[in-house]
């Protein structure tokens, strides 16, 4: 949520840091600002809109005191409003009354408002709705001559999460970053320090980072960076290596990330399962090597996430209690870290999660560590704050995932999932022919996505005739009951029309009443252990005069009766077939959204990375 970055080094600062908001502008995108500095001079510039409005603004001032566009260090943001309007007033950077201390933040400062008003009583004059600016005007009430010990008075005032970067215009080639509870990573290059709030904004300029953890200040200056906890002590801090490649985060040609996204999804299948299969059919995961004997004796776990990892988990506790035999809840993080819910020592929590960084999955996890229980984590970024703060986990190798509607992660999710049923049921009562029967059908699917990927058109045809429709619904039984919601979150997400999931077997319960010729319902209908009771969820549905597309197995013929439209995929095992039914319903939900010519990458109201509860 919301995109830092920030510069010091010997090259022009300026392109560097709009290439670095454009890298993070999946995270926010509603307003933008960048404060460059040279010397004792800070020039700020803001926008509403995108970053390319931005650069547009700064393109038309670039005559005008030019050597100012030549500064070497500098501070920049892309916002996601929590508070205050997304207008140029509430885009960072944030000022005091002087002028001097200019800071960006992600997070929320919960006790914003008393600060504020103990400021206004104070004099300071504000200039915008946000919570950030108290910051500025904090530091301004105690700073005397030196930016890091007025900060760290700031920073014992202030209560939240937040990630800053903070320069004064009194002590030039200087950023001080913190981090607490919001991510911060700092790139360490060739006489050049970056910081961003992801990996993205960096690995243009270098593969070296340090993370920041929580309670951490950074101190980066043109003879580098020292980093301090918040008694002021200096920590020791390694320089990591980071694997995510360039190349990966492009759109090689797609006309958006998301279509590319759709189209990688057969190797991100493969990427997943990349050296976790041994020859003899048995999972190996690294990630879990040091814990194998706890994961033998839990007798529970606890799926956290939120969104579309929340709808991975649910499809993950329909395995493992099939095929592992161990009692499963799901439990969406946000829900989870407020309940007083009654958690056994044998009990493993595990965290899903893209990002990493989800501010509800973080505390869930967080909260499940002060029970002393097992925890996990399913992430995709390399070094995030949950897979760091988590006992163990699985990594989802498939690259970034930059389109804010997530769908090769959530296919990477699922596959590790299938993974980790296999690992847990061997551990358990699965014989070795099951695993392989799994396995073998596993290593299939990225062919049967292809085919599937290959019905675009057909679909797009589809989506020609429903996307002026008002509401659709999604239904789905057992494993692909996770689908309707599935379903029905990217349709909403992604075109902004009413969309619901349900399990097939509720409509009757109450929300049938809404189904009429303008009511479209897709119905997820593989042949698995379910097909003739949803075949029958269909006729009620179709009974009432309701327009029905149908997702189902080449050949069925039987689902032909019922449907207006069908779209077939391959078939495969029951618990692997959400794999596959996703598939069509992420490309109805994409052409839907092109059709109503809206933005598919970076959805109106939304963020990649939710940072903020
Ligand atoms: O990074 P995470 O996987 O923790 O994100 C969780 C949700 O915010 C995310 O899946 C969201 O629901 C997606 N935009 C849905 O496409």
């Amino acid at each position: 949520m919301c995109g830092i970055i920030g510069y010091i080094g010997k090259n022009k600062a300026l392109p560097i840091l709009i290439d670095g908001l454009k890298k993070l502008e999946y995270r926010g995108y509603d307003s933008s600002g960048i404060a460059l500095q040279i010397n004792n001079s800070i020039t700020l510039i803001k926008s509403k809109g995108k970053i390319k409005e931005l650069e547009q603004k700064i393109f038309n001032n670039i005559d005008n005191e030019k050597n100012k566009w030549q500064a070497t260090s500098g501070i920049a943001h892309t916002r996601w409003a929590t508070h205050g309007k997304p207008n140029e007033a509430n885009a960072h950077p944030h000022l005091d009354c002087a002028k001097k201390i200019y800071v960006v933040h992600n997070g929320i400062i919960e006790n914003y408002q008393e600060l504020k008003e103990h400021l206004i009583s104070k004099k300071h004059i504000f200039t915008s709705d946000t919570d950030t600016e108290v910051i500025a005007h904090l530091i301004e009430e105690n700073y005397k001559d030196d930016l890091k010990e007025s900060l760290e008075k700031m920073l014992k005032l202030i209560k939240g999460a937040y990630g800053l970067a903070v320069i004064h215009s009194d002590e030039p080639n200087k950023i001080l970053a913190v981090r607490h509870g919001s991510p911060l990573i700092i790139g360490i290059g060739n006489n050049e320090t970056i910081i961003a709030s992801d990996i993205a904004g960096i690995v243009n300029h270098t593969k070296k980072v340090i993370y920041l953890n929580d309670k951490e200040i950074a101190e980066i200056t043109n003879n580098g960076t020292k980093i301090f906890n918040f008694e002021n002590k200096e920590i020791k801090k390694n320089i990591e290596e980071i694997e995510w490649d360039i190349e990966k985060a492009q759109k090689q040609g797609f006309p958006n990330f998301m279509l590319k996204e759709i189209f990688e999804q057969p190797e991100a299948i493969v990427n997943t399962m990349r050296g976790r299969i041994t020859d003899d059919n048995n999972i190996k995961l690294g990630g879990l090597d040091n814990i194998i004997d706890k994961l033998k004796n839990i007798e529970k776990i606890i799926f956290v996430g939120c969104g579309t990892a929340s709808n991975a988990a649910s499809i993950g506790e329909y395995m493992i209690e099939e095929y592992a035999g161990i009692p499963v809840d799901v439990d969406d993080a946000s829900e989870f870290r407020y309940r007083e819910q009654p958690i056994d020592k044998k009990t493993c929590v595990i965290a899903i999660s893209q990002s990493g960084e989800t501010a509800d999955t973080l505390a869930a996890i967080r909260k499940s560590k002060e029970k002393n229980v097992l925890t996990l984590s399913i992430v995709n970024t390399v070094g995030s704050t949950i897979a760091r703060e988590t006992d163990a986990g699985i990594y989802n190798h498939i690259g970034p995932e930059i389109s804010v509607a997530s769908t090769k992660a959530f296919i990477s999710q699922i596959t590790i999932l299938v993974l980790l049923t296999i690992f847990l049921g061997r551990q358990r009562k699965m014989t070795i022919s099951t695993a392989k029967e799994i396995v073998q059908e596993l290593t299939e699917l990225p062919q049967k996505i292809k085919k599937i990927l290959e019905l675009n058109n057909e679909i797009k045809t589809i989506a020609k005739k429903y996307y002026k429709a008002n509401n659709f619904a999604f239904l789905g039984r057992k494993y692909n009951s996770p689908i309707a919601f599935e379903g029905a979150l990217k349709l909403k997400e992604l075109s902004y029309i009413h969309a619901e999931g349900f399990l097939a077997g509720y409509p009757k319960h109450g929300p049938i009443a809404m189904i009429d010729k303008n009511f479209p319902s897709v119905f997820i209908a593989p042949c698995d252990s379910v097909y003739e009771k949803i075949l029958s969820n269909i006729e009620e549905f179709k009974s009432r005069d309701g327009k029905i597309i149908a997702i189902a197995n080449i050949g069925d013929k039987k689902i032909q009766k019922t449907s207006d439209d069908i779209i077939y995929i391959p078939k495969t095992l029951e618990m692997l077939s959400p794999i596959l039914s996703i598939i069509p319903l992420q490309l109805f939900a994409y052409h839907i959204a092109i059709l109503r010519e809206l933005n598919v990458d970076q959805p109106r109201n939304l963020a990649k990375s939710v940072t903020v509860e």
